[in-house]
C-alpha cells in the first residue's frame, strides 16, 4: 500500500526520474570516506547559523545602549531564546573546526591537484569570508569581551604606515570601537556577508559537481568516479550520518559545555572606559595575533602575514608536483606537518601568553 501511495506521488510529481537519474547515476570514487562528507557538514552549519540568526535578529537590537540587553532578553526571557543563540555561538565555533577539518584532508588527499585549483581558491575565500562572519558577530552582542577583542583586531591595520590609521578609521568608522562600528559590523555580518558567501559555496560546489570528487590517494591508480558507485545510496547516507553526528556534537556542547561559550566578559555590558587586564581574540585568531605580538616590527608582521595568506590561496598553482600519494612526497609531508605543529604552537602559546 505505501509503495503504491510513494509511486503514486512520485509520478506526480516526476521525481522518481530525478532520484534514478540525478542521484544513482551520478558516481563518486570507490573508497570516498566521511572526510569527503566535511564540506556538507560545513553546509549544513551555515544553513543552520542562518535559520537561528533570522530568530535572533527578531530580538536583537544593533544600537550600543540596547544590544546587551536585548541579547540577555533572549537568554533569559524569549521562549527558547537560550537555545537559538547557543546553536549560533556554538555552531559558529564548529563551523571553523570543520572547515579547518575539510582543509586538512584536501590537503592531505592533495584533492587540490589540476584540475581543482579554483576550487581550492574558492574554498579559502570561504574559509576568510567565516573568519569575517565571526569577527563581525563577534561584536554584536556589545559585552566587554566582544569590545575589547574587536579594538585588538581593528587595530593591526595602523601597523601599516600612512595607510595603517585609514583602514581602521574605516572599519571602526573612527578612532574606537563606538556604536558606528557596531552598526557597520551588523550590516556586514546580516545583510553583505550572506550573498557574498552563498554565491563563493555555489561556484565552489558547481566546480566539484562539474569534475566530480576526486579519487582517494591510496585507490588503485587512476579509478575514477565514473568507474565508482552510484551517489544515493552509497555517498547521500555517509553524508547523512555525518550530519547526524555533527549535531549531536552541537547539543552535547550545548548541554555540557556553556561555560566555555560564555565566560564571566561575554556577560559584562561593554565599558569603553574600562580596558579588561586579559583580553584575546578568539581561538580562531590566535594564531596570527601572537605572530603578530612576537614580530617587533608591525608593518614587517602584517606584511608577512598577508604574503602567507597569498600563497596560501594559490597553493595548488605553486606546489604542481605529479603524485597523487602525500605519503610517497616526504618533503611535502614535512612541510604539511611543519606548518600544522607551527599553527598549534602559536594558538597555544598566543592563549597562555
Ligand atoms: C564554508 C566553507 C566550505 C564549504 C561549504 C565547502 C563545501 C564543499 C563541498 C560540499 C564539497 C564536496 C565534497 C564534500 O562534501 O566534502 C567540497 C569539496 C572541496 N572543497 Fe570545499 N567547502 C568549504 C571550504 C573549503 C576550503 C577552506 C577549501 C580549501 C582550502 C576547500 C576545498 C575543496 C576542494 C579542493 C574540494 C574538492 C574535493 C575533491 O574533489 O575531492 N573547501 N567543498
Amino acid at each position: 500500500m505505501l509503495q503504491k501511495v510513494k509511486d503514486r506521488v512520485g509520478e506526480s510529481i516526476g521525481c522518481c526520474g530525478l532520484l534514478q537519474g540525478k542521484l544513482r547515476e551520478y558516481k563518486v570514487p570507490k573508497g570516498v570516506n566521511i572526510l569527503y562528507t566535511l564540506g556538507i557538514v560545513t553546509l549544513i552549519a551555515y544553513m543552520v547559523q542562518a535559520v537561528s540568526g533570522y530568530f535572533l535578529l527578531i530580538y536583537y537590537i544593533p544600537h550600543p545602549d540596547h544590544a546587551f540587553k536585548s541579547i540577555q532578553e533572549i537568554m533569559n526571557v524569549v521562549p527558547f531564546g537560550w537555545l537559538l543563540r547557543m546553536m549560533h555561538i556554538v555552531i559558529s565555533n564548529l563551523m571553523v573546526v570543520i572547515i579547518l577539518l575539510h582543509l586538512v584532508s584536501i590537503f592531505v588527499m592533495l584533492a587540490y591537484k589540476k584540475p581543482k585549483e579554483l576550487t581550492w581558491v574558492a574554498g579559502v575565500c570561504l574559509l576568510f569570508i567565516t573568519l569575517i562572519f565571526c569577527l563581525s558577530g563577534y561584536l554584536l552582542p556589545w559585552s566587554q569581551r566582544s569590545l575589547w577583542a574587536t579594538t585588538i583586531v581593528t587595530n593591526i591595520p595602523t601597523a601599516f604606515p600612512i595607510i595603517g590609521d585609514n583602514i581602521a578609521n574605516v572599519l571602526r568608522g573612527g578612532e574606537n570601537v563606538s556604536g558606528i562600528t557596531l552598526s557597520r559590523f551588523f550590516a556586514l555580518h546580516v545583510a553583505f556577508l550572506p550573498p557574498i558567501f552563498l554565491s563563493i559555496v555555489g561556484f565552489h560546489v558547481f566546480l566539484v559537481k562539474q569534475m566530480g570528487l576526486s579519487s582517494p590517494p591510496f585507490n588503485a591508480q587512476g579509478e575514477t568516479a565514473a568507474e565508482g558507485y552510484p551517489f544515493y545510496p552509497y555517498f547521500l547516507l555517509k553524508q547523512v550520518f555525518m550530519i547526524m553526528v555533527f549535531f549531536s556534537v552541537v547539543f552535547f556542547m550545548i548541554t555540557f559545555m556553556q561555560p566555555f561559550f560564555i565566560q564571566e566578559a561575554a556577560n559584562t555590558p561593554a565599558d569603553p572606559f574600562k580596558t579588561p587586564v586579559h583580553i584575546k581574540p578568539e581561538w580562531y585568531f590566535l594564531a596570527p595575533y601572537q605572530m603578530f605580538k612576537i614580530i617587533p616590527n608591525k608593518f614587517f608582521g602584517v606584511s608577512l602575514q598577508i604574503l602567507l595568506a597569498a600563497v596560501f590561496l594559490l597553493w595548488p598553482f605553486f606546489e604542481t608536483k605529479e603524485g597523487k600519494n602525500i605519503f610517497k612526497r616526504p618533503w611535502l609531508f614535512a612541510f604539511f606537518i611543519l606548518v600544522l605543529a607551527a599553527w598549534l604552537a602559536l594558538t597555544v602559546w598566543g592563549k597562555y601568553s
